[in-house]
């Protein structure tokens, strides 16, 4: 089986943390979302994986060197500076994926425990031209809606509709299974929507499907998504509690290899250390992911807050909810940041 990962949007909404790598690539308890998603597709009966990518993406998932499972790892590009939207990239990879058996298309910004070969198997049994994976969420309005008719076929998909006006709490788990029909949907040569245009149509003709699925799933595109996916997988994989007589670890945490913690800090709850993070004396962290290489001085201060590779927080510096720091940001000693607070890459604060 062959699978399409969408890997070309710009993660506008974790930026500053998107300038340097795409969102596939942001760690999820230190290890990169797209070295787990490999994994899944792998222990699903995939063997093929096509990364629909544009150069910057392509650059920095062929710089991670990832472990691949036994999948063979093609990429497809997005034309220079024309991104091709959520469907145009389908079209691009048409001889790739060929026209023999249906395949999967995925968003690459998903944490998910969906089984795809049951997935699979509901595509088959009906007319089908693409089956989404439709998950019950709070808040609808922020994703695409699906209202179905009968036996799971979609009437009506519509892609973030204004609050209060869904149809029903069914969205689009950006998780597809596609006929390779698909392709007559999807003019080539231009950026297409899958959400906007080729689903509706779909819908129209009675072709497009739902396969209802539970359980653990996260789209991680904003910065408190992203934060909270850390959390809730903190719960299941942390590292055993640590006895450190210097420093204390309130659990759930994990800490990457070579971190170095100094005298009386406290670590945590829910807090996720990147590899060779460096941390001063008397420092509390909690509710924050923090990326690999970064150094924080002595009695500094971190809640709720995202901090990027090899940046720097100085002495009895704060940063606070909702802050996001950059890769090589300096943050001198004894700064405040407030609140959601964003500093861009490489710059001193
Ligand atoms: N190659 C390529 N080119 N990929 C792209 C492009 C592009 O121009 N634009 C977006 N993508 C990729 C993104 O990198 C991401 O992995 C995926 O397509 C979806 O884009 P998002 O920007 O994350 O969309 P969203 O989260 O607002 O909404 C989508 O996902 C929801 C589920 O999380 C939609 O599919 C919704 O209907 C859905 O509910
Ligand atoms: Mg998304």
């Amino acid at each position: 089986m062959k699978a399409l990962i969408l890997i070309g949007g710009f993660g506008t909404r974790l930026r500053p943390l998107t300038c340097t790598r795409p969102k596939a690539l942001f760690p999820i308890v230190n290890k990169p979302l797209l070295q787990i998603t490999f994994e899944r597709l792998a222990e699903n009966g995939v063997d093929e994986v096509i990364l629909a990518v544009n150069k910057l993406t392509q650059f920095h998932i062929r710089q991670q060197h990832l472990p691949k499972y036994g999948l063979t790892v093609k990429y497809s590009l997005d034309p220079p500076k024309i991104p091709l939207g959520t469907a145009g990239p389908i079209k691009k990879a048409e001889k790739l994926l060929g026209h023999d058996d249906p395949f999967l298309v995925l968003n690459g910004d998903l944490i998910t425990e969906i089984n795809y070969k049951e997935m699979l198997a509901t595509h088959a049994e009906g007319k089908a031209v693409a089956t989404i994976a439709l998950h019950e969420a709070e808040d609808p309005s922020r994703y695409g809606v699906a209202e179905l008719a009968d036996e799971n076929r979609i009437k009506r998909f519509i892609e973030k509709p204004p609050k209060g006006t869904e149809p029903t709490k069914l969205i689009n788990a950006g998780v597809y299974v596609l006929s390779p029909k698909i392709f007559n949907y999807i003019p080539s040569g231009r950026a297409v929507s899958m959400e906007r245009e080729v689903f509706p149509r779909l819908a129209e003709e009675n072709v497009l499907y739902g396969h209802k699925v539970s359980g653990l799933w996260i789209d991680i595109g904003k910065p408190e998504d992203y934060l909270q996916t850390n959390k809730m997988l903190l719960e299941t994989c942390a590292d055993k509690q640590r006895k450190n007589p210097r420093f204390e670890c309130r659990n759930p945490v994990a800490l990457g290899k070579g971190v170095v913690i100094g005298e009386n800090s406290v670590i945590g709850p829910c807090a996720v250390l990147g590899k060779n993070v460096t941390v001063g004396k008397n420092v509390q962290i909690r509710d924050s992911v923090v990326f690999e290489d970064v150094k924080i001085g002595d009695d500094a201060v971190i809640c709720g807050a995202l901090i990027g590779e090899a940046a720097q927080i100085g002495k009895k510096a704060k940063v606070t909810e909702g802050c996001i720091i950059a890769d090589h940001v300096k943050v001198k000693d004894g700064v405040l940041l407030r609140e959601k607070v964003s500093v861009c890459p490489a710059k001193e604060v």
